[in-house]
């Protein structure tokens, strides 16, 4: 059997209505993964479901996974019908470009609350032996934001560091019992995150920060398909590694 193919796993994504999760959506389907598909925008997921493979078993979940106390029972329900999950892709995210000084408390707390803690609550519940395959991956979409600095993203780039370091410390605690666990840092991608933050920090620095880039913007499906290779039987002997998918952003 390919060691990269994702059949008959079940595979939970976050952010499934937009960008780069739509694209983990697609790709895993295409690989031959059964899907639980979560985000608030109905409309935008269902469209996302209608880009599957066909023949794909899809459920979805329409939530804000900041809401955290009924997740698992949302969660459970779908479960029930698609069976145990082998994979979780946690791909939700928010980004906020503002000068220090527009940083408010809130704004952390915000950032934090989806880019982290609902990340790592969903983590919490998949790890459960009654809701999780004896093996399992769960991948975490960080950033390269988390590695090196960025103007203007002290409460995103704190974000994404909590969650590459959140992800090692995880990795050891869940091997044991079967689950690996890795974090995905991209640069820029061409979705409406990116489009917003080009908005948001005009012509001028847009064009810097795609210079930056040796192989230039990438695209959602680069980083679905680095999100395949971790879920995949063929990244058995990794975790707790974060990989660096960034068009040679971070080289310099
Ligand atoms: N694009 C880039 O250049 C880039 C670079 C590095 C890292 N990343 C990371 O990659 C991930 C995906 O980014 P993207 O560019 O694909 O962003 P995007 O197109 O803006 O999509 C963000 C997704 O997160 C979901 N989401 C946000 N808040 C949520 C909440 N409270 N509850 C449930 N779902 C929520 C949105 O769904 P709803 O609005 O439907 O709820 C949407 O599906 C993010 O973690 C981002 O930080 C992106």
């Amino acid at each position: 059997m390919n060691p990269f193919s994702l059949k008959d796993k079940i595979i939970l994504i976050t952010g499934a209505s937009s960008g780069i999760g739509r694209s983990c959506s697609v790709e895993c389907s295409k690989s031959g993964a059964g899907l639980i598909l979560i985000a608030r925008n109905s409309e935008e997921l269902q469209k996302t479901v209608s880009m599957l493979a066909p023949d794909t078993k899809a459920e979805t979940i329409m939530a804000d996974i900041t809401n955290t106390a009924n997740l698992e029972e949302l969660i459970a329900e779908k479960i029930s019908v698609l069976g145990k999950v082998s994979g979780f892709i946690h791909c939700a995210g928010i980004e906020k470009t503002l000068p220090l000084k527009k940083h408010t408390s809130q704004l952390y707390t915000d950032v934090f609350a989806v880019n982290v803690i609902a990340g790592f609550e969903i983590a919490r519940i998949l790890s459960l032996k009654k809701y999780k395959n004896e093996i399992s991956s769960f991948v975490f979409v960080s950033s390269v934001a988390g590695m090196v600095g960025e103007i203007g993203k002290t409460a995103y780039s704190a974000s994404k560091g909590a969650v590459i370091a959140g992800a090692r410390s995880m990795a050891m605690e869940l091997a044991r019992g079967g689950t690996r666990v890795n974090s995905i840092s991209p640069a820029m991608v061409n979705t409406p995150i990116l489009e917003k933050m080009f908005e948001n920090i005009g012509e001028d620095a847009a064009e810097e920060i795609l210079k930056k880039h040796p192989l230039g913007i990438g695209q959602p499906e680069d980083v679905a398909n680095a999100c395949i290779f971790l879920l995949s039987d063929a990244s058995k002997w990794i975790t707790g590694s974060n990989l660096v998918v960034d068009g040679g952003y971070s080289v310099h």
